[in-house]
């Protein structure tokens, strides 16, 4: 969350450093251009107002897209034995369940009629349904899951906090089966760390990352001219 300058993943000095630490430094950047981008911003501090609901229940739409795609690619990379090595796939981060649930109580029984697919949203899963190695993997899965366990949890405090959410419709922010987010994202960073990339497959994660939070900006730009 602070706002020093990131280094492109190309020139960052891979030699030695974890790939843990080289995410957290190669996507600073890019983290703080999503977090303040305006529909972001304005969801997080209630500025949407009486339409806030609708808003988060679009960005919701979109998210059963992501992660039906994104758990897919978890499937096919637990799937390769170099990818069941790697014990980066969790169940207990699966998040397709919440979201649909979350899709019911936002649009009802009917939700699956209701919600559409943006064009961003569909450039993003495009590349989610690409995956096909261990490093891209990574990348868009450290990407959003570790999101979802850091700025997440305050992002669902502050959906109840301004729009009235109680627990029902924003259970794709809570983990059950998570007991300590930190906890586990100690564990998360671990086992990025002990993948076998050399520094050229290292910088490749960052980048396909960086790609990621692109993706996701882009998505956030598409929201809020729709919704701001
Ligand atoms: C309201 C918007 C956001 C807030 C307030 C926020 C806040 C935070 C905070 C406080 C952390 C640090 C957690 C820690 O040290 O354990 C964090 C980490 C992270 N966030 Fe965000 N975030 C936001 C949006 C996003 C978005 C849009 C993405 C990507 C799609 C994202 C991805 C990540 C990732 C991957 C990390 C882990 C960094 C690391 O330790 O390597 N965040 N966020």
């Amino acid at each position: 969350m602070t706002a020093t300058a990131t280094a492109p993943a190309d020139t960052l000095a891979t030699e030695g450093a974890t790939l843990s630490s080289l995410l957290r430094e190669g996507t600073r950047q890019v983290h703080r251009e999503a977090e303040t981008m305006g529909f972001i911003e304005t969801l997080m501090s209630g500025g949407f107002g009486d339409r806030g609901k609708a808003a988060y229940a679009d960005l919701a739409a979109q998210q059963l897209a992501i992660y039906g795609a994104l758990e897919a690619a978890s499937a096919r990379i637990a799937a390769t034995p170099e990818g069941a090595a790697a014990e980066i796939v969790f169940d207990e981060l699966e998040r397709t369940p919440q979201i649909e649930q979350d899709l019911e109580f936002l649009f009802g029984a009917e939700w699956a009629e209701k919600v559409t697919v943006l064009p961003a949203t569909a450039q993003y899963v495009a590349r989610l349904d690409a995956i096909d190695t261990l490093p891209q993997y990574a990348a868009h899965a450290y990407t959003r899951y570790l999101g979802d366990l850091s700025g997440g949890q305050v992002i669902r405090t502050m959906l109840q906090r301004h729009y009235g959410f109680g627990e029902e419709g924003v259970s794709f922010y809570r983990f059950d089966r998570i007991e300590k987010p930190k906890v586990f994202k100690d564990l998360y960073r671990e086992r990025l760390d002990a993948l076998r990339f050399d520094d050229e497959g290292r910088a490749a994660v960052v980048a396909e990352a960086q790609e990621a939070f692109r993706l996701n900006q882009a998505l956030f730009a598409e929201l809020g001219d729709i919704h701001l």
